[in-house]
């Protein structure tokens, strides 16, 4: 089996501040080192501070591995769309990582699966690499739909982009029912969906699938993170509340290492 790196990434949301960058990166400077790869996805105006505070602890910060992440961008590469953010921009102000598809976009922004294909696709031409958001609702899990809606989501990208794009990307797991509710998915439902998406890819191409990261995200914190992070097809997590907090955070990132 492929030795896959731990990636722990932070989705701010619409919260955090300038304090928090500082406060994370000062924890980071306690923790000796770690070998998961850490995101970190401000709300995009803290992209630049916490790209100088990266750059001003760089030598303290030499045995972590801490990128910089947006949670969204345009699927157009420039020109007049008031309000967007370009791929472009986004590399600018030191992004390697962009969330694509996130549930809250989807769901609240009417972003269709089309978009987020298309998302995808500007995200990697900036030289951004997509964290592709999947996930079902309650209800499709309770209707046993759950890998009827992942593939869907999973076939509408790979439809647009191919296999092989997907070995410049992660794909996090995110049940709407465990976003945000305190309520995890399991490790073993967490693993068998992982399970499920990796043997989708495999399908297609061994090599992407067996390399390919996949996080889990829903409510991760300290006290489940041991159980998840340890499942064979769990990468790391994508982190929302519980990345506010420092000391959760690096916490966490310590867990997977
Ligand atoms: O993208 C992270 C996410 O949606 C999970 O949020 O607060 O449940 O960890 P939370």
């Amino acid at each position: 089996m492929a030795t896959r790196r731990p990636v722990i990434a932070a989705n701010w949301k619409m919260a955090g501040s300038q304090q928090l960058g500082e406060e994370v990166l000062e924890k980071f400077k306690l923790l000796p080192s770690s070998s998961a790869e850490v995101v970190i996805c401000p709300p995009s105006v803290y992209l630049d501070s916490l790209q100088q505070q990266l750059s001003k602890h760089s030598s303290e910060l030499v045995n972590h591995r801490i990128s910089l992440g947006a949670q969204n961008m345009s699927h157009q590469e420039f020109g007049a769309y008031t309000g967007e953010t370009s791929g472009a921009m986004l590399k600018e102000f030191g992004c390697s990582y962009v969330i694509i598809g996130h549930s809250e976009r989807r769901r609240m922004y009417g972003e269709s699966s089309d978009i987020v294909a298309d998302k995808f696709i500007m995200a990697q031409k900036m030289g951004l690499t997509p964290i592709l958001c999947v996930g079902e609702s309650l209800a499709a899990r309770e209707a046993n739909r759950t890998f009827e809606v992942l593939n869907g989501e999973l076939n509408a990208v790979l439809d647009k982009v191919g296999i092989m794009a997907f070995d410049n990307a992660l794909i996090a797991y995110e049940p709407l029912w465990a976003i945000g509710t305190g309520k995890s998915a399991t490790p073993e439902q967490a693993q068998e969906v992982h399970a499920f998406i990796r043997q989708r890819l495999t399908e297609i191409s061994p090599f992407v699938g067996e390399k390919i990261r996949i996080l889990y995200g829903g409510s991760v914190k300290p006290s489940n993170a041991a159980d998840l992070f340890t499942r064979p097809d769990v990468d790391g997590g994508l982190v929302g509340g519980a990345s506010l907090n420092a000391s959760d955070f690096v916490n966490l990132c310590r867990i997977a290492s």
